[in-house]
């Protein structure tokens, strides 16, 4: 691991901020220069010259410093930095970065700062799970912020769950990962994510368990690796990444349609989306009323979009997925070859699925290409997905140098 950075560590107020000291330690053992500014709450848990003398830098805590040129730590701390990375994260902290609050030295300086801005949240489970606490992570994440944690356990307060700030480890692999040569560089990736909805009245569809989270957090893994980003979203309640291009469908037609007038324009295509096989043949136009006998609904087979990309003649780099509650290996193996793809991730779903598939956060990966395999062992849907990035970049990349 190597952070050859400037990182600007934020201090907020948290009983965590002890495990940023040996953030700072670690930090610099590879190879980073550290930084250090904390709240005035955060110095009530841990005393600025513990981080002074871990950084070899005075600590800044104040907005207005007479002692520094202009008076202005913010901007000359903002210009230094590579990364600012607030940790731990208070609820508070959040809560102001997300509505651009700038009244002490941190939360201007987040608003200050041009370069990437990691977050590493701790706080009491109950604080976290609150709406108020979600709609201000999201609204960072909108903003660009990579959000690192939190992890669940036990927690000072006594209480289980989710909250506990991220290890120093972690943290340090997660900023080194993202400030490493980017195999993606300049890439163009279509996604497709999410479900997709067959109607069968003005009020009833046919749809299946997707989350859209594995493919949401394959396109940030694809940002984070360099790459431009389109992503063909089905119905989802998650907020896209900032900085992708993305385009909302409903149907497995409009799909088809997004996905197919896109493909020879980029380099990767990656089908994450579960897209209905059949669709109903006819669409009532006024709700269906309700009878005494038994119905039946008749259904049309929907296009392929990823054997359709498949075959185009420009075709990008295409990789698909395979969803399986039996025989995973022999059924993913299968629709490789079938469908000529370059790769397959295949994942169990259903009873199978021990925790992971659809609308989990977490999954594993089982890879498939011609003469080759690889295992992704079950992990957060955003580690997996990084995992994944990795393999069909050095796979995209060995097939376009030879
Ligand atoms: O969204 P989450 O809740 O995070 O869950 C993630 C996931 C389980 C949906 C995801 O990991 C996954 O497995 N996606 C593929 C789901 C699926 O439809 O699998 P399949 O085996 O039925 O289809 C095989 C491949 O063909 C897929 O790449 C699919 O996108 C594609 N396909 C299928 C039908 C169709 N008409 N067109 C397609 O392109």
């Amino acid at each position: 691991m190597a952070i050859n950075k400037h990182i600007l560590l934020a201090v907020s107020g948290g009983i965590a901020a002890y495990k940023s000291a040996e953030l700072v330690r670690l930090l610099r053992k590879n190879g980073a220069e550290v930084r250090v500014v904390m709240t005035q709450a955060a110095t009530q848990f841990v005393s600025t010259l513990t981080f002074q003398a871990l950084s070899g830098h005075a600590v800044h805590t104040d907005l207005l410093n007479a002692e520094a040129e202009h008076a202005m730590d913010h901007i000359s701390l903002a210009r230094w930095a590579d990364a600012l990375l607030i940790a731990p994260a208070s609820a508070n902290t959040i809560a102001k970065c997300s509505q651009g609050l700038a009244d002490d030295l941190l939360s201007t300086l987040y608003l200050a700062a041009t370069c990437p801005v990691y977050v590493a949240p701790a706080m009491n489970q109950a604080m976290w799970h609150h709406s108020a606490t979600q709609e201000n992570i999201a609204k960072l994440k909108t903003h660009g912020v990579i959000v690192i944690g939190p992890e669940p356990g036990e927690q000072a307060c006594g209480e289980t769950g989710l909250g506990r700030m991220s290890e120093p480890a972690a943290i340090c692999e997660q900023i080194s990962a993202s400030t490493s040569p980017q195999p993606l560089q300049g890439v163009s990736v279509l996604i497709s994510a999410g479900p997709t909805r067959e109607p069968l009245d003005p009020v009833r569809y046919i749809t299946n368990r997707s989350s859209g989270k594995m493919g949401y957090a394959l396109a940030n893994a694809a940002l984070q690796a360099g790459a431009n980003v389109t992503l063909i979203s089905g119905p989802v309640s998650l907020p896209a990444p900032a900085g992708v291009d993305l385009v909302k469908v409903d149907t497995a037609a409009q799909m088809y349609q997004a996905i197919i007038s896109r493909a020879e324009a980029h380099a990767i295509y990656i089908g994450t989306a579960a897209v209905a096989d059949y669709t109903p043949i006819e669409v009532q136009p006024e709700k269906i009323k309700k009878h005494d006998h038994e119905t039946s609904i008749l259904l049309k087979k929907t296009e392929d979009i990823l054997a359709a990309v498949a075959k185009l003649p420009q075709r990008p780099f295409t990789v698909g997925f395979a969803a399986e509650t039996e025989n995973l290996a022999a059924n993913a193996v299968g629709k490789l070859t079938n469908k000529n793809l370059d790769m397959i991730a295949a994942n169990w779903v259903g009873h199978n699925a021990q925790n992971g598939g659809f609308d989990s956060e977490v999954n594993a990966l089982q890879l498939f290409w011609k003469n080759g395999q690889k295992n992704l062992a079950l992990a957060d849907k955003r580690l997996l997905a990084k995992q994944l990035i990795d393999v069909i970049a050095e796979r995209f990349n060995e097939k376009n140098t030879t």
